[in-house]
């Protein structure tokens, strides 16, 4: 059966933003935070405490988390990609964390500069500071499902990186398909080959990017195989700097109009998340890519 409640993850001010040609400025970015806790979403991720050099769109994390105006009940994780990433976030006030690694070599190189290996061996003095300063830890395991320079790509290889995140403290890992190419029975796939080397779809959640269209489809079939947390961004934010073929995430408004349909409280107010995401694709001067938004918004 299907899990009992859903957590929908907003990632638009962080994957949505770190990819979109328009920098808009921190008190716009704030105030997208502030809409979307506003419309209800419980968990946004806000930013990113990675090399300005690399990502100059979230350039100024710290002063978007200053300017937060933190709602009771709401979190705000904050992506970090080494120990420097979390001085910054913790000095500017986060309490809790996203790392990320990759399941292939390439992206590991193109995104981080570094092995998949050696990745993981830069985020283990991360995991442990965090863990020893009461930090919650989220991991995001790229490429789960095909790679845009090495072509599919070995469960083995996602079953090793999930596997060290949750044993190096990530309470919970989420499987990103960074380029969107994964379909229904490839994530059926890779859920029965995690759960066979002990992970449990409890520590799981699901990062669909929705260039080919398969987003949803991929949700809902992680939903059947257990998985409870599903990652989004207003208006189908973004893509991937480092993955030329990446386009935005799945649309939050899709996704929660899939999950009230299935029957799922999940607390958002869908008008409300639409205004936002037709408010932040103007300010972005870009089309709304959500189909939920653009037919809710002719209605
Ligand atoms: P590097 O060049 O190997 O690192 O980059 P370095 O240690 O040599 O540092 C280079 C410079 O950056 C130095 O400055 C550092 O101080 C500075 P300089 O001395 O040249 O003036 N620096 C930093 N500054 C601020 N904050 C930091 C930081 N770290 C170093 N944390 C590094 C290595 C990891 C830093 C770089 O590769 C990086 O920042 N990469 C991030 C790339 C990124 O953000 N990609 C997008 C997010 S991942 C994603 O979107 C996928 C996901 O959505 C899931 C999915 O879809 O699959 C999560
Ligand atoms: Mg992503």
């Amino acid at each position: 059966g299907l899990p009992f409640s859903v957590t929908v993850y907003e990632v638009g001010p962080r994957d949505g933003l770190q990819a979109e040609q328009g920098i808009l400025d921190a008190a716009t970015k704030a105030a997208l935070i502030g809409r979307l806790g506003a419309a209800g979403l419980t968990v946004i991720e806000a930013t990113a405490f990675v090399s300005p050099k690399w990502i100059p769109q979230l350039a100024d994390a710290a002063e978007v988390f200053a300017r937060l105006d933190p709602a009771a009940g709401i979190r705000y994780p904050v992506l970090v990609p080494n120990l420097r990433g979390l001085e910054r976030a913790v000095a500017a006030g986060a309490r809790e964390i996203a790392v990320f690694a990759s399941a292939t070599e390439t992206f590991a190189r193109n995104n981080l500069n570094r092995g998949a290996r050696d990745v993981l061996a830069q985020l283990a003095p991360v995991l442990a500071e965090a863990g020893r300063t009461g930090v919650a830890v989220r991991g995001y395991v790229s490429m789960c499902f095909g790679d845009p320079w090495e072509g599919e790509v070995p469960f083995a290889r996602v079953v090793e990186t999930v596997t060290w995140l949750l044993d190096h403290g990530c309470g919970r890992v989420s499987l990103g398909d960074t380029i969107g190419t994964g379909t229904p029975g490839h994530v059926r796939g890779l859920i029965d080959a995690l759960g066979a080397a002990g992970v449990e779809p409890s520590s799981l959640a699901g990062h669909f990017h929705d260039t080919y269209g398969q987003a949803l489809a991929n949700v809902h079939a992680a939903l059947q195989a257990g998985v409870a947390e599903f990652d989004s961004s207003v208006g189908g934010l973004g893509g991937c700097p480092y993955a030329a073929s990446a386009t935005g995430n799945l649309a939050t408004e899709d996704l929660v109009w899939m999950l009230h349909g299935l029957g799922y409280d999940t607390g958002v107010d869908l008008t409300a998340l639409v205004r936002t995401s037709t408010w932040i694709s103007d300010r972005l001067r870009r089309p709304n890519a959500s189909r939920a938004a653009t037919a809710l918004s002719r209605r």
